[in-house]
């Protein structure tokens, strides 16, 4: 859905984006993740066919960000990092004002206004000026302007900045949503837990340099690391410690506070297998540790960023 094949940006007398390539999938949801300065907007202005690389090309949906922008526009759905204000003008009005820019027919505006407003949860606001909103309801109202022409990609640049604990958790689900209908998420940010739990697929940029790139899994076993794996059971816990040390792919296994931990690099599917061998111990829990995303990326760039 997303293709860059070499990019790269000269602003004249700064390399913002160097040789950068990357794939994301149909329904895949990708973190973009890099420090301040990194080259995230470059890269995402150059997807939204707001700016031509120096170098390079890239694709979204199919269509050539540089030949082909149109097209590409009607596949995409691109919130900025900067929201335009609008002052003096109603939620509703400001999704009908862009509906109508989108050449939506009068009589079906308001019916996918309502729509958008719904699915972003802002039905109450409608008659809100947006100037009075909040943050975290202002990002709410530009997502939903992106929705406005149900686009199958998406591209957030740094969709959370700003916002307080909740209002991320909202957006979150938010996103969350979005995948489930199908859509392809590209999702800027230089926050890294606040992406973990629903990307499925990550980039890492540094100093316009893609470092690493992929499945997050993958990405850690390419690392040396694998998943991190939790088991708890109620009898002969140290013959269940030695079961677990003997397993194919386990590693640095150990027992503490009634637990066992282990490193797993194996297939996902031979899990299974464990488990029906620990159900004699009483087997009351096994669990993967959430993936470190911070973690991941400190040891990617090699120091704190
Ligand atoms: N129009 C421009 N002219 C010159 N340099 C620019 C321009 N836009 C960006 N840069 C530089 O290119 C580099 C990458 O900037 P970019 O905005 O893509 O980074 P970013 O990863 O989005 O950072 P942030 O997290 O701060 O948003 C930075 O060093 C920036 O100063
Ligand atoms: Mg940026």
């Amino acid at each position: 859905m997303i293709e860059c094949r070499a990019l790269s940006k000269d602003y004249g007398n700064h390399l913002a984006l160097s040789n950068l390539s990357l794939k994301v999938e149909a329904g895949d949801a990708f973190g973009f993740i890099g420090p301040n300065g990194a080259g995230k907007t470059t890269t995402i202005k150059i997807l939204a066919t707001l700016q031509e690389p120096t170098e390079g090309e890239a694709w979204v949906g199919g269509y050539s960000v540089i030949d082909q922008p149109d097209e590409v526009r009607r596949v995409l759905g691109y919130m900025p990092d900067q929201f335009g204000v609008y002052d003096g003008m109603r939620v509703w009005e400001y999704l009908e004002f862009f509906a109508a820019a989108y050449r939506v027919e009068r009589p079906k505006r308001r019916k996918l206004v309502d729509d958008v407003l719904e699915l972003t949860d802002l039905g109450k606001r409608r008659d809100s000026f947006i100037e009075t909103l909040s943050t975290g309801l202002k990002q709410r109202v530009c997502l939903a302007k992106t929705l406005l022409h149900d686009p199958a990609v998406l591209i957030l640049d740094e969709p959370a900045s700003g916002l307080d604990p909740r209002a991320r958790i909202e957006l979150k689900e938010l996103l969350r949503e979005l995948t489930r209908m199908g859509k392809t998420l590209f999702v800027s940010s230089h926050i890294l837990p606040e992406l973990a739990d629903f990307c499925n697929k990550v980039g890492i940029i540094e100093n316009g340099r893609l470092l690493v790139s992929g499945d997050v899994h993958e990405i850690q076993s390419g690392l040396g690391r694998g998943r991190r794996m939790r088991v708890k059971v109620l009898r002969e816990q140290e013959a269940a410690l030695a079961l677990v040390d003997g397993f194919n792919e386990s590693a640095d296994a150990f027992l503490e506070d009634g637990e066992i931990q282990f490193e797993y690099r194996g297939p996902y599917e031979a899990l299974a297998d464990l488990t029906e061998q620990l159900v004699r111990f009483g087997l009351v829990e096994f669990a993967e540790e959430k993936t470190d995303l911070e973690d991941l990326f400190l040891k990617v760039t090699g120091g704190p960023s």
